[in-house]
């Protein structure tokens, strides 16, 4: 019960010399899982320091090496995936299985980006200069790509170990040094992660995890002079990060309202299974989830019944039993969730089902007849509750998508391919998928969103390459 998970620094599992700790709320039962340490800012600074000493030896490192200590990670990740998957399964509530998933994903990852890392960070330009008017071939320019140097990574609840993998595993490999705040639901699962790391021998003081609260050492990481790149996922709090954060390059994901749109052409079982599979699993909290439907009128109810049809298969319970729809996150996402079913049925929305809560246990819901005044024709629930809104036109559809002030992905369903292209074009998103669900994997293509839905593009060959800067020699010859 004491016990308090140490924080990771210099190679070494310390305590908090603010004698404090947070607590981990298990989302099921509601009460503390596990603690870790509350660090300080001076231990911020100390870590900081280190990390910008571990890089410059890094970066010396050569690429291989450090591809191949990435691919030990990745083995080792995926050896301890069991015990991973069960500090998920009591922090976030995920479903045992998708938690293993979780893992072997990230496991996956990290080898991926080895690979890709030595691919393209293996080469180099040549230029000359006579091809710009008024030049003699008179210089030869070289350019690489170098590190940033201290990349700051602060991953969210729903994915503690893939989406912090995704930004350590691009940042090692291209020779910066790397300083993780895990989310605090889900930080155990990440220090099991460093650990992984840890065991494969990387160099002291390369990676550092620093756990704590977001009040304390939130802003205090940040705006830290020593972070050279800060790689963010997660909700509002990003927008209030990069208006603080100094002059570095900044990589964002700051969640969606994925809207799904179904034409009168589509296949109408494929729609439904992808409508909720990408609405309901982990329970609607993926930012990527489906969190709209805008389907036309003359196939609305078939639509409809299809779905609901599949949400009463839908499994309710405890993440160990591997339930379809487990405990939300914490007991104030759940009254959030709970603030918009309530907006929703002031104001006239059918209910497929009845609102059923008890604790962070949300039952699935799908609210027909959303109409433009209601908040969750908007807003995210993060949670397993899904609006449908008919439409009469398919720039209705494009129009609702492109009024909110996210743009992550979309996706339409229609068998004509051109149509969809269209629509694809005319949707103001990062991504739109077609006859299928959003989703950001597979983990190499690129993933980003657009106006509040974040900065630049992740995949795992945009990020390597955002975590480098381009290094030119100019030689001039006589
Ligand atoms: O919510 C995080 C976002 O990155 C979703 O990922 O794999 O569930 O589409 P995924």
């Amino acid at each position: 019960d004491g016990e308090v998970y140490k924080y990771y620094c210099e190679g070494e599992w310390k305590k908090s010399a603010s004698g404090k700790s947070v607590a981990i709320i298990n989302p099921t039962t509601r009460k503390t899982q596990y603690k870790v340490q509350a660090c300080t800012q001076e231990e911020v600074n100390k870590v900081m320091e280190i990390a910008k000493a571990a890089q410059k030896s890094w970066a010396k490192t050569p690429l291989w090496k450090r591809a191949e200590l990435l691919h030990k990670a990745a083995a080792i990740l995926k050896e301890h995936k069991a015990p991973i998957a069960e500090c998920l399964v009591k922090e976030i509530a995920k479903p045992a299985k998708d938690a293993v998933t979780e893992v072997v994903r990230s496991g996956d990852l990290v080898s991926y980006t080895a690979e890709e890392g030595v691919r393209i960070l293996g080469e180099g330009k040549f230029l000359v200069s006579d091809s710009f008017p008024g030049n003699e071939r008179t210089k030869y320019c070289l350019t690489s790509k170098i590190p940033l140097g201290v990349i700051l990574a602060i991953p969210p609840f729903n994915y503690p170990v893939n989406l912090a993998v995704s930004k350590i595993a691009p940042a090692l490999i291209a020779g910066n040094s790397l300083v993780l705040k895990p989310p605090t639901q889900g930080a155990v699962a990440a220090l099991h992660m460093v650990h992984c790391f840890h065991l494969a021998g990387f160099p002291k003081g390369l990676i550092s995890c620093v756990t704590g609260k977001g009040s304390e050492i939130g802003d205090f990481l940040t705006m830290h002079p020593g972070v050279n790149c800060i790689s963010f996922t997660g909700g509002d709090t990003g927008v209030a990060i990069s208006k603080k954060a100094g002059m570095v390059p900044l990589q964002m994901e700051l969640g969606g309202k994925d809207a799904c749109i179904v034409l009168e052409d589509a296949d109408l079982d494929l729609a439904a299974g992808n409508i909720v599979k990408g609405g309901f699993s982990y329970s609607g909290q993926r930012c990527t989830a489906v969190k709209v439907v805008l389907v036309m009128e003359s196939v609305a109810d078939i639509l409809v019944e299809k779905v609901n049809a599949k949400v009463a298969k839908l499994t309710v319970g405890p993440p160990e039993d591997n339930c379809d729809i487990t405990p939300v996150v914490s007991e104030s996402s759940a009254n959030f969730i709970e603030g918009l079913v309530m907006d929703a049925k002031e104001k006239d929305a059918t209910f497929c089902q009845p609102y059923k809560r008890e604790g962070n246990l949300i039952w699935p819901l799908l609210l027909d007849n959303v109409r433009p005044d209601m908040r969750i024709a908007w807003e995210e629930p993060f949670g397993p509750v899904l609006p449908v809104i008919r439409i009469n036109s398919v720039e209705e559809g494009i129009h609702h998508c492109n009024a909110s002030n996210f743009g992550l992905q979309g996706c339409v369903f229609t068998k004509d391919i051109n149509k969809a292209i269209l629509i694809s074009d005319a949707m103001e998103t990062g991504t739109v998928q077609i006859n299928s669900a959003p989703a950001r994997g597979p983990d190499h293509f690129p993933f980003q969103g657009i106006k509040d839905s974040g900065i630049g593009s992740q995949g795992i060959t945009n990020s390597i390459n955002m975590m480098t800067k381009v290094k030119t020699t100019v030689i001039n010859l006589p």
